[in-house]
C-alpha cells in the first residue's frame, strides 16, 4: 500500500493563507478530484475547517487533538499513526493502491518521510503564505511523470502537474 501526499506548492512553498489556498485554479480543483476520488483522504483539522464539509466520494479522515471534535461524514483520529492505519483498512476494503494525505503544512511535515509517492502541482510564482510545504531533498525523489500547464485566465500562471516516486535506498 502506498503512502502519498498531494499538495499544491507555490515557488516559495507557500500552500495556503488564512486557512485558504492562495490562488484560484480551478483546473488543479479537477486534478485533485480526480487523483483523490475513492481513496481514503488524510487532512489536518484546519485543512478541514477550509473544507467546511467532508468531500464527497471519499473516505475522509480527519486528525485532531480534540477529543470532543466530530463532524458527520467524517472519521476523526487523534494521532497520524492512527490516520494512517485507518486509511490503509479502507483501501484495503475499496481495493485502492494508495491512501492520500492531502494537507496542510503540519500533516505534510508529520507525513513527509512516511511518503512513497508525492503528486505536487508546482505553481512557478511565489505567494504571500502564513503555511508552506516541508523542504524535500531532490535526491530522494524521481519524477514519474510532469505535465506543464498554463492557467487560462489573465494571471496567465504557469504550473505543472508533478508524480514523485522515492527511489528505493
Ligand atoms: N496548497 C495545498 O495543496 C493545500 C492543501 C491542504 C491545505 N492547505 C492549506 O494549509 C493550511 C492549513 O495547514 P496547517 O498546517 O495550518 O493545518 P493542518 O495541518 O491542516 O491541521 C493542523 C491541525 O491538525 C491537528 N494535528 C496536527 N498534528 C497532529 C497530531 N500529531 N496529532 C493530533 N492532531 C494533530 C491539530 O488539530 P487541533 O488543533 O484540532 O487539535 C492541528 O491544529 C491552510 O492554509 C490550507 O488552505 C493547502
Amino acid at each position: 500500500m502506498k503512502i502519498a501526499m498531494i499538495a499544491a506548492v507555490a515557488e516559495n512553498h507557500a500552500i495556503g493563507i488564512n486557512n485558504k489556498m492562495p490562488w484560484y485554479l480551478p483546473g488543479d480543483l479537477r486534478y485533485f478530484k480526480a487523483v483523490t476520488m475513492g481513496k481514503p483522504i488524510i487532512m489536518g483539522r484546519k485543512t478541514f475547517d477550509s473544507l467546511r464539509k467532508p468531500l464527497p466520494g471519499r473516505t475522509n479522515i480527519v486528525i485532531t487533538r480534540d477529543k470532543n471534535w466530530h463532524h458527520e461524514g467524517v472519521k476523526v483520529v487523534h494521532s497520524l499513526e492512527d490516520a494512517i492505519s485507518l486509511a490503509e483498512d479502507v483501501a484495503m476494503i475499496n481495493g485502492n493502491e494508495e491512501i492520500m494525505v492531502i494537507g496542510g503544512e503540519q500533516i505534510y511535515r508529520q507525513a513527509l518521510d512516511k511518503a512513497d509517492r508525492l503528486y505536487l502541482t508546482k505553481v512557478f510564482r511565489s505567494f504571500d503564505g502564513d503555511a508552506f510545504f516541508p523542504e524535500i531533498n531532490e535526491s530522494d525523489w524521481g519524477i514519474t511523470a510532469r505535465e506543464d500547464q498554463v492557467s487560462e485566465d489573465e494571471q496567465a500562471l504557469e504550473f505543472s502537474y508533478q508524480v514523485l516516486d522515492r527511489k528505493s535506498a
